[in-house]
């Protein structure tokens, strides 16, 4: 018994166009698991059939183990106990908030209905704004409302399709915490789709990465920054300092020091990669250092990016704390983090 949402083996295409490839994958009651992967992907598609908006074509998809599509087979949306917030999924501009919510409940005694409106405008801190219209309210009030609306009829499973994509940096933020903090408490299984890295780790328990209708890998947050399985989940969260080489006696030389037992066969040629925050930079006081020039220090916020020439002249950014400062033109020594540095054969 899989209570949550299940998909398997979904595969769909649209005419001659293949979207999804065999995906496969499951979220339990409470847990929030993120869509993750560049544009045209195939993450709106798998929202979509997991709600019964597109027909499955090929797989299998339950809801607390019940099957709600399979070829020839398929249940109504509005009897899937679904709820859906999308990016566009605008309100009823001439229903109030308390009727766009009760929208969805018609079926429910009135007054059941107008306890479960309250509920779902008290869980997202709207419940003063019961009377007013759509347009008397701002974006991110707007968002809240589409999810008090989704919550409202109390769904097993939640889809999120980029909810706060049209939002600011602080009402983003703000909205994500409520959205977080609703689901959990609710144990709904939530399915978010976002193509943000920063949003998807915030949010997720669990991130599935995605490229071209196929599932990269799936994982918690930690295993895929730590532990990603291939080249493109490991420069998906971010910038990566790459280096091509050759295995030899299971090491491969960089430039910016060696890498030890990568567990790969002599002569292998392999790229590495090296996320920024991976290179540690201090003083250069030894004749053994990789030593670095640098060219530029930007303050990102929370840390500095610096720019280093290396002695080949390859081009690198690292990543350090803010207290740290050097000065432009100083050099450094360099040495690597082993655990934000990643060896993959090119096939
Ligand atoms: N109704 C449709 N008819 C034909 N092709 C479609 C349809 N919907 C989506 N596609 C195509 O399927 C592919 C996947 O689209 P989808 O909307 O699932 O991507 P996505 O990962 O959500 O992208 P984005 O991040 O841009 O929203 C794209 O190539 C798109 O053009
Ligand atoms: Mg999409």
């Amino acid at each position: 018994m899989t209570d949550g949402l299940k998909m398997s083996h979904v595969s769909h295409m649209f005419g001659e166009n293949r979207v999804l490839c065999d995906i496969s994958f499951d979220v339990a009651p409470g847990e929030l698991v993120c869509l993750l992967g560049p544009s045209g992907c195939g993450k709106t598609t798998a929202l979509r059939l997991a709600a019964g908006l597109e027909k499955l074509q090929i797989g299998e998809i339950s809801v607390n183990d019940m099957i709600v599509a399979q070829p020839g087979g398929y249940v109504e949306p509005e009897k899937r106990g679904v709820g859906m917030v999308f990016q566009d999924y605008a309100l009823f501009p001439h229903l109030n908030v308390a009727k766009n919510i009760g929208f969805g409940l018609r079926h429910f005694q009135e007054r059941d209905r107008d306890d479960a409106i309250k509920a779902a405008l008290k869980q997202v801190g709207m419940l003063e704004y019961l009377n007013a219209y759509p347009h008397e309210l701002s974006g991110g009030q707007q968002q809240r409302i589409a999810l008090a609306r989704a919550l409202a009829p109390k769904p097993r499973i939640m889809l999120l399709d980029e909810p706060f994509s049209g939002l600011d940096v602080a009402r983003r933020a703000d909205l994500r915490d409520t959205t977080l903090h609703v689901l959990k408490d609710a144990g709904i299984a939530t399915v978010m789709v976002t193509h943000d890295p920063q949003e998807a780790m915030y949010m997720a328990d669990r991130i599935i990465i995605m490229n071209e209708g196929q599932i990269m890998q799936d994982g918690t947050p930690e295993t895929l920054y730590f532990k990603p399985d291939n080249r493109f989940v490991a420069s998906f969260f971010g910038e990566v300092n790459r280096f091509s080489g050759t295995v030899d006696n299971g090491r491969v030389v960089t430039p910016v020091g060696d890498i030890k037992e990568t567990g790969l066969e002599n002569g292998t040629a392999v790229e590495v990669l090296i996320r920024p925050e991976g290179l540690h930079i201090g003083d250069a006081v030894n004749g053994h250092d990789i030593l670095a020039h640098v060219d530029a220090v930007r303050v990102l916020g929370e840390v500095n990016l610096l720019h280093l020439t290396l002695e080949s002249g390859s081009h690198i950014h690292a990543r350090v704390p803010r207290r740290f400062s050097a000065n432009n033109r100083q050099s450094v020594a360099i040495t690597l983090d082993p655990e934000m540095t990643f060896v993959f054969p090119i096939s």
